[in-house]
């Protein structure tokens, strides 16, 4: 599976979407129609929303949060985890995935661009801490006592995504790129392919179908993430120990 390799690999950037967390019964944004558990992305996560429907911002999270304790990663988180433990180089694994499979999978390093359930932030003092389970706009922020300014740590449509610079960084030296369950609709992230592609990198896409860049990867494979994932790691650690 990975015998187009020929060159060394010892540098991998992996970026990860909504498709590898489905198979732990996590909804995609878009697979159902353009829907988030019933809600358009655009009208929960937009700058500005926070202050027309705080309410309505604040109990769709809590509802998120709270169905993180019904879901359990998959093989696809597995896989990732134990490559980013037993592969000899160095490999950097971003998500734009507001959920916590990757830790729990036991991802030793995972890089949230689009922000985490499990963290809030008070627009008061603009402290960021763990995410009470269940918060309200009464809620007063556990660091500066004052109520009302509690937001999840979640990037909005309008907000810059975090860690840029350091993505950006990994991205340019990497020797290989990985992209899985990811649309390549929403942009930075879907411009990383054509980045990692333009400084040298071999580019990989798994996904259940095409994206919308998938003319971008050297190879793509199209299938579930709890199968393609396992065995394209699999044979990329087999690969490194010859
Ligand atoms: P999308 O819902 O846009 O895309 C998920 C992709 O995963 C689709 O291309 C599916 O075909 C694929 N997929 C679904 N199930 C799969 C499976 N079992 N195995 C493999 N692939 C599967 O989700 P993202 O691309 O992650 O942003 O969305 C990007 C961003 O848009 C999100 O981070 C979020 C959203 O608005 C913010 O919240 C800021």
């Amino acid at each position: 599976m990975t015998d187009f390799l020929e060159k060394g690999i010892d540098r991998i950037a992996i970026l990860t979407g909504a498709g590898v967390s489905a198979e732990s019964g996590l909804n995609t944004f878009r697979d159902s129609g353009g829907l988030w558990e019933g809600y358009d992305p655009l009208d929960i996560a937009t700058v500005g929303v926070l202050d027309s429907n705080r309410d309505m911002v604040l109990d769709f999270y809590n509802s998120r949060r709270s169905q993180l304790n019904d879901c359990l990663p998959n093989p696809s988180h597995l896989a990732i985890s134990n490559f980013q433990n037993n592969f000899s180089g160095h490999v950097f694994l971003i998500t734009q995935n507001v959920d916590d499979l990757h830790e729990r999978a036991g991802s030793s390093q995972v890089l949230h661009m689009h922000g985490s359930l499990r963290s809030m932030r008070c627009d008061y003092c603009s402290e960021e801490m763990d995410a009470i389970q269940k918060f309200e706009k009464s809620t007063a922020c556990p660091s500066c006592g004052k109520a009302g300014k509690l937001r999840p740590d979640i990037v909005f449509f309008g907000e810059v995504p975090k860690g840029l610079d350091e993505i950006y960084i990994e991205i340019r030296s990497a020797d290989l790129f990985v992209s899985i369950g990811t649309s390549g609709v929403v942009y930075p992230a879907a411009g990383f392919v054509a980045h990692a592609r333009d400084n040298g990198a071999i580019c990989v896409e798994i996904n259940k179908e095409k994206s919308e860049v998938t003319n971008l990867f050297d190879i793509s494979y199209s299938g579930l993430a709890t199968e393609e994932v396992p065995r394209f790691f699999s044979s990329l650690l087999l690969k490194n120990k010859i």
